[in-house]
């Protein structure tokens, strides 16, 4: 099956090639099982149920379906919906969509779809909000009093419905009418196994409060109700205590007041109880049976209930009355008759009931009659029915199905027609079937099956089905769509199907066999006399209302119209209605048996598709041309196929397409150019037209991709390549910059260095060189000047004894400093030199000798050192008699002193005189005036002393003079220190020769008899006066203790 771009099979029939069931069927279950629900024929939408809830509803795709004409998306309900409202509101056209398929296959759900979309799509405002509200709050009331659940479908309706919604110029709904079709009322009394009872009496039980049951005299459970299915009171997904609060709210909403509410829901409980009166069988004294009621309470409680009196309830269903023009017969009823007679009430009761509520609510929303109006009717009715017992019921349910499709065939023709005429295009019969024949056969006003019923119904004598069924015999024994035994059998026909009390008639869907057991009955549809005028006596203005016919001013011998004759009429104006409108078409088609998703029977959906004349609908429409589009679209959607019309195109729409299909040499009579539109005959070369777009498409997809490729890679080479250059450029700039930055600065360095060294050349003549060492000079005298003056002004003390010296300011001075120091100190000493007179220079240059001799040596030089040197300790000058001792020798004595000279032999000491000269040392017996020894001092070999603080010396004679034949002198001195110094001196002056001054403590003394060691020790506690005592040791020690 060619498919066309983007659709899951072919969304229209009308292009399905081949065009037979088989090819149908499958595009419908390959469109199913992808979930696409719905497809066209047309503009007809078929709608497969999905028994599942598919997210294709909602706000969102209302708004998509808005805004886009009828092909333009995917087949859906709000696409026709759309194009409806839109006629309706923009072309002043009243619409019709007509919804019909078998039950369960989705009426109600579309109608209800239609319905809400327009609501959404329509004006806004308070006033019209509550209309909407009003319109969309019918169906839960109705549904809850109309609906049943069936073994087809959980929610059935069991009654046909036409609502006509009103809107006014602009587009805004004012209101509405519903009309009802029969009323399936046989339900209230009897259902089939696994069906219910109409919804409401579920929902009252289930959804009233105690005190609202108690009032209605109810009982909660559902078993106590011989009208309600024993064995079926709930159903899977259905919740009917809180469907009873939506459909009280709903009623609210509408306008029903509290009052009529309750006394809707008082008649529906006399119905529920109605069922459980039990009628027994009597017998009356004349043997004939008669029938009585068994339990009064029930009958007692109904009386309470509507204010009726029970006894005359329980005649009314127990008896007949009749009455001719002369006499009144009152005769019983036996049980059968009795249970008819209430079966009858109940289901009487029960549509009145319903026909009351659809004219209160057609009050509430009814449209005042002075305003213009737009019309669009929404028709939910039963589909074709072939059950397997077809009776009465089904019968006027195919008639209306078979005048639907008369509507539909008619209505397609014409607008084809009329299509063509407004588009200049000659019209070509179409062949078809037309149905007319089959309407005639039931609906003809004297030679119809309607007619002949109601005729056997009025008729006097014995009437009973099978007379009627001799009749139709009879009359349509010839008749192309009609058979039944007789008329088989005269054709000799062997048909085991076909029961005798059958008759079968050639729908335009099928053949139905209908057996005509109870047609008289049901098409009569009378109530007792008695009962309606017992109704009518009730006091409940509700029950009252609803059997006008019972009141006694109004009776009237003349029939009712019977049932046949209503539906009739009703149907009547059912199609001037529909005549008048525009046509839309939903037909729903049932996929399966079992109320489940996705499962898609192919049988029986080819029946349904053949009810509905699916095929015939295609083949209508395809007629003439199979498709047509307005050349604008079509220009748009082929204008890539011509190089003419590709990429622009600046001429008409029209030429435009008479270009493209010119280029692609189309056969003329595949074509046909309308005023707006462009016709083509057959689905191929649509197809063909698709095959080339798809084909260019990919072209072109390739040509874009080439050129969007070439253009990105283009675009992207010249950035990068304007990139490299931008980078090279800044990056040559900033190298350029670096360098000349480089450059500029050795230029100026070199210009500096050169100017500088022109500038010193210049000036150099006016600086002296060597400026910075003359200044370095001048500083540096400065500061020594400075230093020196700064010293010169401080000069420290000039006493020799105050070394005191200021330190040097700088390092640098240090050494000068020093040396001047030493200068100073030296000028200072020769200062106070240069005052001593020449006797203190002698004084002082013994005293520097004894220092030279004996400081660090002796320890009694330091007590020396301040006594000054007298050298006369005997007092020499004044006594003459000391001066002879001196001889008669030239000079001063040098050193007159009593010294102890100690024995060899004892160590004991003895004194002497002791005068040193400028030649010799004498000494002398204190006591003799004679010079004992005189020692010249040449003699003098060395003097040794001890280190102590004693005054023992020996004179070391020279063993070669004559002296020394008496051994040295081993003397004692209390003026060692200056003795001996003298005595240095002297031997120097004298002989030139310096006396060597030994300070030793061991020395040895040369004696005449020998040499003796004297040994010189420190005794203990000596103070400032020191004692000798000594100590022969041997012959050749003498041991000296100083204390
Ligand atoms: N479009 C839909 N989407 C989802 N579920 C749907 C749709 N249409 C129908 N159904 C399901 O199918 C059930 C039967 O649909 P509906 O009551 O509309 O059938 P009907 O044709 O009115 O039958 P009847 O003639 O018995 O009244 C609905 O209760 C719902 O569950
Ligand atoms: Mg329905």
């Amino acid at each position: 099956m060619p498919l066309l771009e983007g659709s899951v099979g072919v969304e229209d029939l009308i292009l399905l090639e081949p065009l037979v069931e088989e090819s149908l069927l499958k595009n419908l279950q390959l469109r199913y099982e992808n979930k696409e629900i719905y497809t066209y024929i047309g503009n007809v939408v078929i709608s497969v149920n999905p028994y599942q809830q598919l997210p294709i509803y909602g706000p969102e795709f209302i708004a998509k379906y808005r805004d886009y004409t009828f092909y333009e998306l995917k087949p859906h309900i709000y696409a026709l919906a759309n194009v409806a409202y839109q006629s309706l509101r923009d072309r002043d056209r009243d619409q019709c969509i007509l919804i019909t398929g078998e039950s369960g296959a989705g009426k109600t759900e579309a109608s209800k779809l239609v319905m809400s979309y327009v609501a959404a799509v329509c004006a806004k405002g308070e006033e019209v909000n509550s209309v909407k509200e009003q319109l969309l709050q019918s169906n839960p009331v109705l549904e809850a009093f109309g609906n049943a659940k069936t073994i087809r479908n959980n929610n059935s309706s069991r009654f046909g419905k036409y609502m006509d919604i009103e809107f006014d110029f602009k587009g805004s709904p004012l209101g509405g009418v519903i009309t009802n079709y029969l009323l399936e009322k046989s339900r209230v009394v009897k259902q089939l196994k696994g069906e219910r009872n109409f919804h409401i009496f579920y929902q009252l039980l289930a959804g009233a409060d105690a005190q609202l049951l108690k009032a209605l005299k109810l009982e909660q459970d559902t078993r106590g109700y011989t009208y309600l299915n024993q064995e079926m009171s709930r159903v899977d997904g259905m919740d009917d205590a809180s469907s009873f609060r939506v459909v009280k709210n709903a009623m609210t909403v509408i306008g029903f007041s509290e009052e009529e509410i309750r006394q809707v829901l008082e008649v529906t409980s006399l119905v529920l109880k109605l069922g459980n009166v039990e009628v027994a069988s009597e017998f009356q004294a004349n043997g004939i049976s008669a029938s009585g009621i068994r339990d009064g309470k029930g009958i007692q409680e109904i009386g309470e209930l509507v204010g009726l009196n029970s006894e005359e309830l329980e005649k009314a269903l127990c008896s007949r009355t009749m009455e001719t023009a002369k006499e009144k017969v009152v005769t019983a009823l036996n049980v059968i008759q009795a249970q008819y007679a209430r079966d009858a009430l109940a289901k009487n009761i029960y549509s009145r009931l319903f026909n009351w509520i659809v004219n209160r609510i057609n009050e509430s929303i009814k449209v005042g009659t002075g305003e213009k109006k737009k019309v669009m009717g929404v028709l939910d009715i039963y589909g074709f029915e072939i059950l397997e017992d077809n009776s009465f019921e089904q019968f006027v349910i195919n008639y209306c199905n078979e005048k639907l499709q008369q509507v539909f065939i008619e209505m397609t023709l014409k607008e084809e027609q009329e299509e063509y005429k407004r588009e200049g295009i000659p019209w070509t019969k179409v062949d078809y079937f037309d149905n007319g024949i089959i309407c005639n056969l039931i609906e003809h006003n004297q030679r119809g099956i309607l007619a002949m019923l109601d005729e056997e119904c009025l008729r006097p004598g014995v009437v009973s089905d099978s007379t009627f069924l001799a009749k139709l015999n009879q009359q349509f024994s010839k008749h192309g769509h009609y058979e039944s035994k007789v008329t088989q059998n005269a054709q000799h026909q062997h048909d085991r199907t076909m029961g005798l009390s059958c008759f079968r008639i050639c729908h335009y869907a099928g053949k139905v066999t209908y057996n005509v057991t109870s047609f008289i009955d049901k098409n009569n549809d009378l109530l007792f006399r008695d009962l309606s005028q017992t109704m009518w006596k009730a006091r409940h203005p509700l029950l009252r209302s609803l059997f006008p016919e019972g009141d006694p001013k109004q009776a009237s011998l003349k029939r009712p119209p019977t049932a046949g004759a209503q539906f009739k009429s009703s149907v009547a104006i059912l199609m001037k209605n529909l005549y008048s409108k525009n046509p839309n078409y939903i037909r729903c088609i049932k996929p399966n048996e079992h109320q489940q998703r996705g499962q898609f029977s192919s049988d029986l959906v080819a029946t349904q598709a053949r009810y509905l004349g699916l095929l015939e609908n295609v083949r209508v429409r395809r007629a003439g041309y199979a498709h047509r589009q307005a050349y604008k679209p079509f220009l748009e959607r082929y204008r890539l196929l011509s190089r003419s019309t590709w990429p622009h195109w600046n001429g008409g729409d029209r030429e435009g397409v008479e270009k493209i299909l010119g280029d692609l040499s189309l056969s003329s009579e595949e074509l046909a150019f309308g005023k707006t539109k462009i016709f083509i005959r057959s689905p191929k070369t649509l197809f063909y037209l698709e095959e080339q777009r798809r084909l260019r498409l990919q072209q072109l997809a390739t040509l874009i991709q080439k050129t969007y490729r070439g253009w990105r890679c283009r675009t992207h080479y010249q950035l990068m390549r304007k990139s490299q250059i931008l980078i090279s450029s800044w990056f040559r700039g900033n190298m350029q910059k670096k360098r000349y930055g480089k450059m500029k600065a050795s230029a100026l360095l070199i210009q500096a260095f050169v100017r500088g060294w022109k500038a010193r050349k210049n000036y150099r003549k006016y600086f002296r060189s060597g400026a910075a060492l003359t200044l370095a000079n001048f500083i540096y005298k400065s500061i020594a000047q400075k230093f020196l003056l700064g010293l010169k002004n401080n000069l420290p003390s000039t006493n020799v004894l105050d070394d005191k010296w200021p330190a040097a300011p700088y390092k640098c001075f240090r050494t000068a400093s020093e040396e001047l120091r030493q200068l100073f100190y030296q000028w200072k000493c020769k200062k106070f030199r240069d005052q001593l007179s020449p006797k203190q220079v002698e004084i002082l240059r013994e005293k520097l000798c004894a220092s030279e001799l004996f400081r660090g040596k002796k320890a009694s030089y330091p007590q020396s050192v301040p006594i000054p040197f007298r050298g006369d300790y005997i007092g020499l000058q004044g006594n003459p008699k000391l001066q002879k001792l001196k001889g008669g020798e030239e000079g001063p004595v040098l050193m007159a002193e009593t010294v102890k000279k100690v024995n060899r032999s004892n160590g004991k000491t003895s004194s002497r005189i002791l005068l040193l000269t400028k030649g010799h040392v004498i000494l002398t017996d204190t006591k003799k005036s004679q010079a004992k020894t005189v020692i010249g001092l040449d003699s003098l070999a060395g003097v040794s002393v001890t280190s102590l603080k004693d005054g023992l010396f020996n004179l070391h004679l020279n063993e070669t003079t004559s002296v020394a034949s008496k051994g040295d002198f081993l003397l004692v001195s209390e003026h060692v220190v200056e003795l001996l110094t003298k005595m240095y001196r002297a031997v120097l002056d004298a002989t030139q020769r310096q006396l060597p001054v030994t300070v030793t403590d061991k020395f040895s003394v040369r004696f005449k008899e020998g040499s003796v060691t004297v040994q010189v020790i420190q005794g203990q506690g000596g103070d400032g006066n020191s004692k000798l005592s000594c100590k022969k040791k041997g012959s050749r020690c003498l041991e000296v203790t100083v204390q």
